[in-house]
């Protein structure tokens, strides 16, 4: 063989085509007397960090020449108190993303499939595809709402996992206890659902359950949190799911060694402890949520009721008009073209910018 053989490094054929993920664009800066550019397209706390949790991170960054605790010893002992759950029953990662890529891997590969609603978190296609797991998209309901019964007809003896995210990244929609429970316990025990909740803490439905309640006498359910929303992490990249072993297990084994930094595992111990302020400011955003809910249907719009940090506008065709508009106003929505726009809850001026856009927008329709 010559030296350099003709061609490129053989890389896995499940790759071609993966959808990218697309972050949220960032906000950019004003121009001229423009107005200020808020970043309303990537679900995140507005909040700057506490000033606690700021010097346990700070603190932490002073020996980040070592690798962190593998095992996220005082993070996991300090979930297992606030969950009432066994740290033998917990998995950290790299965001709630990083543990639900460790999920397909413990469980999915070729040949098997993962079921989601569709449209739901653009991470899942993603994830599914790169696991060589074959997607199997089950369209929400005319309300934008997970179709459970649709989603357990598509089982199949090839599923190995199913999401379901409460509530749902982009619509905000939820499913409730009844229907929830109903569909759990139908489902073959097989097969493990992944309850993600990365939005928990701001759900105000009475009747929407909390997946670690779920999960206590069900082995085939998983709960994904995260703290990059309530919390305001993002940028420290950690989650976590509280499953039954040996999902638990598997998870500590796929996981990638020491990807959660000290800075992170601190970070989160520290807002764990500091909850009641944290929680406080979820609190303002959910008043901030009502407020553009309200406004939004004054104006006229069809928005579906929702229990996360976002709203969501099913503009269709004019999708990509209406972020631009915003853009224009000063706000960065997230479109997806040909089907809406989500929009983050973010700070009160933030949110009137929006609100003006779309009252304009909805005047000149
Ligand atoms: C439904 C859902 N799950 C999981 C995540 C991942 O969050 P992270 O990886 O930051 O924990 C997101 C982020 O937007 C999300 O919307």
């Amino acid at each position: 063989m010559s030296e350099t053989s003709a061609g490129s490094p053989k890389l896995r054929a499940v790759l071609d085509g993966i959808p990218t993920y697309k972050p949220g664009k960032p906000a950019a800066a004003a121009e001229g007397d423009g107005p200020v550019a808020y970043k309303l397209s990537s679900n995140e706390n507005p909040y700057p960090p506490l000033a606690g949790v700021m010097e346990q991170a700070i603190a932490a960054a002073g020996v980040f020449n070592r690798y962190p605790d593998m095992a996220c010893t005082g993070l996991m002992e300090e979930l297992a108190k606030r969950f009432g759950v066994p740290v033998s029953h917990l998995a950290t990662g790299t965001g709630s993303v990083g543990v639900a890529q460790s999920l397909l891997q413990a469980t999915s590969g070729p040949g098997d499939e993962v079921i989601y609603a569709w449209r739901s978190f653009e991470a899942y296609p993603i994830i599914t595809q790169i696991s060589g797991a074959t997607s199997v998209k089950v369209p929400l309901d005319e309300g934008d709402v997970h179709d459970l019964d649709a989603m357990f007809d598509a089982i199949t003896e090839k599923t190995r996992l199913i999401f379901v995210c409460n509530p749902n990244n982009p619509t905000g929609t939820v499913v409730r206890r009844a229907e929830l429970e109903r569909f759990l316990d139908r489902v073959p025990k097989d097969v493990l659902i992944v309850l993600d909740e990365a939005y928990r803490e701001f759900i105000r439905d009475e009747q929407v359950p909390d997946g670690i309640e779920l999960y206590r006498d069900r082995p085939n359910v998983a709960v994904l949190r995260t703290f990059s929303k309530a919390y305001g992490l993002a940028g420290l990249r950690v989650g976590f799911v509280v499953a039954h072993e040996p999902v638990a297990a598997a998870l500590r084994k796929t996981a990638v060694p020491f990807g959660v930094s000290q800075i992170a595992q601190e970070a989160a111990v520290a807002s764990l402890r500091a909850e009641d302020q944290l929680l406080e400011r979820v609190e303002a955003l959910i008043a901030e949520r009502t407020r553009v809910y309200d406004a939004l249907v004054g104006q006229g719009w069809t928005v579906p009721v929702t229990q996360a940090n976002f709203v969501w506008l099913r503009l269709g065709e004019r999708t990509t008009d209406f972020a631009a508009a915003c853009d224009r106003a000063g706000v960065v929505v997230r479109p997806f073209a040909g089907e809406g726009v989500r929009v983050t809850i973010g700070e009160v001026e933030a949110n009137d910018l929006f609100l003006k856009a779309a009252e304009a927008f909805r005047k000149e329709l």
